[in-house]
């Protein structure tokens, strides 16, 4: 466009400018050896700002739902792999992602299913949603999911689900496919049992590294958490714990981050994510941050605002905020929201921004 612009001046230009129809022909001439002029796209690919692709939106739990069971009467665990409904950002439709760098999806698992145990590149989370006492396995370690606990498949680790309750089960898979197959580094490896051999219980990772303590031998140079499930059984009360002391970030509620407990760091080198309280009456003050964040609610109502518009969520609802979008979050009961991000690769990166 500005070479366009540019030409219309009369006369030469300095530097040549002023000749479309030889600038078109030379653009033509160059585009056949694989070649482009920066100057036509600088302004776009390198903006002033971040300038998202995603669409804010809102999945509402409750309009969801029918449709998430009804894929449990169409196809089994077994035969899909996965039983999941893929959450497309509007914007992204047929893209397979929630936000540029993350998928996301509702996964159900009806009463006596198994999904059999595989492994691939890309690192996944469950945030669950709805029913009780299904199991994921990890790398041999067993747990069971209730609603609100933050599980987590870290890249390339072994992982089956079963259902021996006798309710469906549904959760929130995130994953960083997207991220990964940007780097084109993606690997799948599925195995053929029914399901792997575990030789320790739940919340055994929790117990033997979320204690102060660590086990003689321990590799604490892994770069991701070894805790498989942050139970929220055992979260909510910190949060309580950190709301009644005032400590309430005016944007964020009563917040913890989930961390790796042999450096502080984050759960997984590609994902990060986090807890909040927001008490009753709370009114979030405006924030920005470059990390397009999922953010589900655990428990509560509230309405958060986003770029002219004003979501109203209540218990397992998933919304998502695209990067650099200002937001604010309001509470008109006490209500819990978790959300992950893309926000340790930016930061890794040295490019993760936020304005508060
Ligand atoms: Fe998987």
């Amino acid at each position: 466009m500005d070479a366009v612009t540019q030409s219309k001046g009369k006369g030469k230009a300095k530097n040549g400018g002023g000749n479309t129809a030889a600038r078109e022909a030379y653009y033509q001439r160059i585009s056949k050896m694989d070649l482009a002029p920066l100057w036509v796209v600088l302004k776009d690919i390198i903006p002033a700002q971040p300038k998202t692709v995603c669409a804010p939106a809102i999945w509402h739990f409750e309009d969801v739902k029918a449709s998430i069971h009804e894929a449990g009467g169409l196809i089994s665990a077994e035969e899909a792999l996965r039983r999941v409904l893929v959450i497309e950002n509007p914007n992204l439709r047929g893209k397979s992602r929630i936000t540029q760098s993350l998928y996301a999806g509702f996964q159900l698992i009806m009463p006596g299913e198994i999904a059999p145990p595989h492994r691939h590149s890309a690192a996944a989370i469950r945030f669950i949603l709805d029913g009780s006492g299904a199991y994921t396995q990890v790398d041999g370690e067993k747990t069971i999911m209730e609603p609100g606990d933050f599980v987590t498949t870290p890249h390339w680790t072994m992982h089956d689900h079963g259902n021996t309750s006798k309710e469906p089960m549904i959760w929130l898979d995130v994953l960083d496919v997207p991220t990964v197959n940007f780097f084109e580094t993606s690997f799948y490896e599925h195995f053929d049992d029914e399901k792997q051999n575990t030789r320790r219980d739940d919340q055994d990772s929790l117990v033997r590294y979320g204690a102060g303590v660590l086990p003689d031998g321990t590799d604490t140079s892994l770069n991701r958490s070894p805790i498989i499930n942050y139970p929220y059984a055992k979260m909510k009360p910190i949060l309580e714990r950190i709301a009644r002391t005032g400590d309430i970030s005016s944007h964020h509620g009563a917040r913890v981050r989930y961390a790796n407990p042999f450096n502080g760091g984050w759960v997984m080198p590609t994902m990060g994510a986090h807890l909040a309280l927001l008490p009753k009456g709370f009114k979030g003050k405006d924030y920005q941050a470059t990390d397009s964040t999922i953010f589900v609610c655990a428990e509560g109502e509230g309405t958060t605002r986003v770029d002219g518009k004003v979501f109203d969520w209540g218990p397992k609802d998933v919304f998502v905020i695209p990067s650099w979008m200002k937001y604010s979050h309001n509470a008109k009961k006490e209500s819990v929201l978790f959300q992950i991000s893309d926000r340790p690769a930016q930061e890794a990166l040295g490019i993760w921004r936020e304005k508060i």
